[in-house]
């Protein structure tokens, strides 16, 4: 059995197997979601944005084609790697951990699809928010795209199989000690294959906790990727805008 003694997030996002796995992503969704996002932040045309932990940068490259200028960072050298081919005057890419500050100011701060949480001590969820609090400029936006957690653990399926390009995939979920945790485990080329990702199930009032203590401010709040109403219950999406 092939497991990396890496921290999970920095082994399994940085496996070719975990784009493989989600390779189904909604590309149209994510750009509807960015198109709603900038609207409604109305940053200037050609205004920078960071996307802070930004994977293979699918939402970088989109907003770069809006007119922005976008930084993407990402702990994974891979996907990084791969985002480098897109990359242009106003579009740069770097491998950077998002717990410490990039020593750049932004008109925008992104952090999407579920990026937040992972960290083993939990003082790096505090750092990651005082970071994001230095990388906004005096009239920029931070953006936080989280699950809702409380929907995530009333719709919890215990165990599936996903297959995908000739490999089975089994994901068997649990919530243990505040986390939310996926054991994916799988055969391929011979090998078998065991990840785990491990996620903290962070609620609304967590991160208004974190907030304070970090000395930024909550605006507003939506419950999907349209930018409708959160409803603790019922949303899929917790999007929290602050400064
Ligand atoms: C769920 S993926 C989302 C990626 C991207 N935002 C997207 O929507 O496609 C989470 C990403 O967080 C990155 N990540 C995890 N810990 C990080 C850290 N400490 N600093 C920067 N990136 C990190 C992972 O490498 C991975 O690319």
């Amino acid at each position: 059995m092939i497991k990396s003694e890496k921290e999970w997030f920095a082994s399994w996002f940085d496996s070719p197997f975990y784009h493989i796995l989600y390779k189904d992503r909604d590309y149209t969704e994510a750009q509807h979601f960015m198109d709603n996002l900038t609207n409604y932040l109305n940053i200037p045309e050609g205004g920078n944005i960071l996307d802070l932990a930004c994977g293979k940068g699918r939402h970088s490259i989109y907003l770069n084609t809006l007119g922005y200028n976008v930084t993407g960072i990402d702990l994974s050298q891979n996907s990084i790697a791969h985002a480098k081919q897109f990359e242009n005057d106003t579009l740069h890419f770097n491998v950077h951990d998002m717990s410490t500050p990039y020593n750049a100011k932004f008109d925008a701060v992104f952090n999407l699809f579920t990026s937040f949480g992972y960290f083993d001590k939990e003082e790096d969820n505090l750092n990651t928010i005082k970071a994001i609090k230095t990388e906004i400029n005096q009239s920029g936006f931070a953006v936080i795209d989280f699950m809702n957690s409380e929907y995530v653990i009333d719709n919890l399926v215990a165990e599936d199989v996903k297959i995908v390009d000739g490999i089975a995939f089994t994901q068997k979920r649990r919530v243990e000690d505040g986390y939310i945790i996926k054991d994916i485990t799988f055969t391929a080329d011979n090998k078998d294959y065991s990840f785990q990702e491990r996620v903290r199930g962070f609620t609304l009032a967590d991160f208004e906790a974190l907030f304070n203590k970090a000395g930024v401010y909550l605006l507003d709040i939506f419950g999907n990727y349209k930018l409708q109403k959160f409803h603790a219950k019922q949303s899929e999406r917790l999007i929290m805008i602050f400064k």
